[in-house]
C-alpha cells in the first residue's frame, strides 16, 4: 500500500489534518488504535478559539458547532469568594470563545472522513513508523492479525501523549522539558443546568474548581484533587459539597445538582519536546506538547499545529517549496510555548498548592488582586485566552 502521508492517531489532530489535505489533494491514510466508537466517546475539552473555529469551517466540519455551539464573550475568576469577570471580547476588540465539546469536534471530523471516503483504519495495532531518517519511510502495523506495510512521503505523529510516534523519534531527554503537577482534576458530567452562564475559575484554600458546560441543559465540572485520587472515593454528594464549598456564596446557592453521567480524574502535566520534526516525522498535538487544562488550550494547539503543517505539506507539493516544513517545528513550538507560559500562569494562579510557603500563597492574592485593578493585566490574560496569533 502507498500513500503521500500517513497520519498516526484520529484524535482531532489526525483528523483535520487529514480532512484539510484531502481537501487540498493530498492523500492520506488515518491509523488509529482504539475502535472509533471509543476515540468519539472520549470526554475532553471543550473551548474553542476563534481560529480553531475557522480551521474546522475550512475543514467543512462548522456547521453544527455554528449552530449549537455557544459563543462565550467573558469568563470568570473567583478568588476566596470575590468574582472578577474578564470582559473577553471588550478587551480584544471583540474577539470571543466558542463553548464546543471535543467529542462533537471528533464526530464531525469522523464524518466528514466518512463522507469523503477518507481511509482512517480503527483497531490498527502495533504502529511502527521507519525509515524517516530518509527519503523513503513507511509504516508497518497489523489489523486483523495481518502485517502491513503502507509506504508514503511524510509521516504525521497525531497519536497523543502516550503515543508511538514521539517514542520513535531519536531520544534526546535533554529536549523535553516537563512540569508535573501535584494534583488533577476530578471532573464530573451532569444533566444538569449550569451554575453560571459563562465559565468560572474558582481559587480557594481548599483547592480549585471550574465550573463549565457542554449546553444550558449539560454541565462539567471540575474540582483539584491529589494526583492519585480514585473517582470512586466521590460519590456524587461528596463532589457536589466539596464544589459548593469552594465557589462564592452567591453561587453556591444557586448550584443544581444531579446524577453524574460521567466521572474521572485527569492528570496535569506540562510538557513540550525539543523538536517537533526528525526528518520526514512530524508531531503534531498532544504527541509533541501537554499542557495543564487551566489554560483551555490542549485542543487549540493541535489547531494551530495541524494549521502550519498542512500548510507546509501543501508548500512543499504543489510549489516543490520545503521552507515550511523546514520551520515547521520552530514556528509551531513558538506558540506551543507562549501558550504553555499562560496554561502554567493560570495553574500557578488558581491552584492551592500543598506545600506551598506563606509568601507563595500571599503572592496568588497580589496577582488577582493586580488583575481587578489593572486593566492592562486582564488585556494579557484575555489576548491569551481568545487565543494567540497562528
Ligand atoms: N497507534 C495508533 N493510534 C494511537 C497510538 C498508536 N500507537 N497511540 C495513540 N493513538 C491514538 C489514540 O487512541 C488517540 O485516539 O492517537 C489519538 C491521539 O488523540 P489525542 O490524544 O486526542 O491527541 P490530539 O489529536 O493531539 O488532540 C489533542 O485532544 O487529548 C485531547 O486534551 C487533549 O485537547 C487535546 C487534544
Ligand atoms: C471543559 O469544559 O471541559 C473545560 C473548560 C475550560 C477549561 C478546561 C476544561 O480550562
Amino acid at each position: 500500500m502507498r500513500t503521500q502521508v500517513v497520519i498516526i492517531g484520529a484524535g482531532p489532530a489526525g483528523l483535520l489534518l487529514s480532512q484539510l489535505l484531502d481537501l487540498a489533494g493530498i492523500d492520506s491514510v488515518v491509523l488509529e488504535k482504539r475502535s472509533r466508537a471509543y476515540v468519539e466517546s472520549r470526554i475532553r475539552a471543550g473551548v474553542l478559539e476563534d481560529q480553531f473555529q475557522e480551521l474546522l469551517r475550512r475543514a467543512g466540519v462548522g456547521a453544527r458547532m455554528d449552530r449549537d455551539g455557544e459563543i462565550h464573550d467573558g469568563m470568570n475568576l473567583a478568588f476566596d469568594g470575590r468574582m472578577l469577570r474578564i470582559d473577553l471580547a471588550g478587551l480584544t476588540g471583540g474577539r470571543t470563545v466558542r463553548i464546543w465539546g471535543q467529542t462533537e469536534v471528533t464526530r464531525d471530523l469522523f464524518e466528514a472522513r466518512e463522507a469523503r471516503g477518507g481511509a482512517v483504519l480503527d483497531c490498527a495495532e502495533d504502529v511502527i513508523p521507519r525509515g524517516f531518517d530518509g527519503e523513503a519511510p513507511y509504516v508497518t502495523f497489523s489489523c486483523g492479525g495481518a502485517s502491513q506495510r503502507i509506504d508514503c512521503d511524510f509521516i504525521a505523529g497525531c497519536d497523543g501523549f502516550h503515543g508511538v510516534s514521539r517514542a520513535s523519534a531519536p531520544n534526546d531527554r535533554s529536549e523535553t522539558s516537563e512540569r508535573v503537577y501535584p494534583f488533577g482534576w476530578l471532573g464530573v458530567l451532569s444533566e444538569t443546568a449550569p451554575v453560571a452562564s459563562e465559565l468560572v475559575y474558582a481559587y480557594s484554600p481548599r483547592g480549585f474548581a471550574l465550573c463549565s458546560m457542554r449546553s444550558q441543559s449539560l454541565s462539567r465540572y471540575y474540582l483539584q484533587v491529589p494526583a492519585a485520587t480514585n473517582p470512586d472515593d466521590w460519590p456524587d454528594d461528596r463532589f457536589w459539597d466539596e464544589l459548593r464549598a469552594r465557589l462564592p456564596e452567591a453561587l453556591a446557592d444557586g448550584l443544581e445538582t444531579g446524577p453524574s453521567i460521567e466521572k474521572s480524574v485527569a492528570p496535569l502535566r506540562s510538557f513540550a519536546v525539543g523538536a517537533m520534526r526528525h526528518g520526514r516525522l512530524f508531531l503534531a498535538g498532544d504527541a509533541a506538547h501537554i499542557v495543564p487544562p487551566t489554560g483551555a488550550k490542549g485542543l487549540n494547539l493541535a489547531g494551530s499545529d495541524v494549521h502550519y503543517l498542512s500548510e507546509a505539506l501543501i508548500q512543499w507539493y504543489f510549489n516543490g517549496d520545503p521552507v515550511a516544513l523546514d520551520t515547521y517545528s520552530d514556528r509551531a513550538l513558538a506558540r506551543v510555548w507562549k501558550s504553555q507560559r499562560f496554561s502554567w500562569w493560570m495553574t500557578r494562579l488558581m491552584h492551592s498548592f500543598p506545600d506551598d510557603p506563606p509568601f507563595n500563597r500571599r503572592l496568588q492574592r497580589a496577582e488577582f488582586e493586580m488583575l481587578e485593578e489593572s486593566q492592562a493585566a486582564q488585556i494579557v490574560l484575555a489576548e491569551n485566552y481568545v487565543g494567540l496569533p497562528y
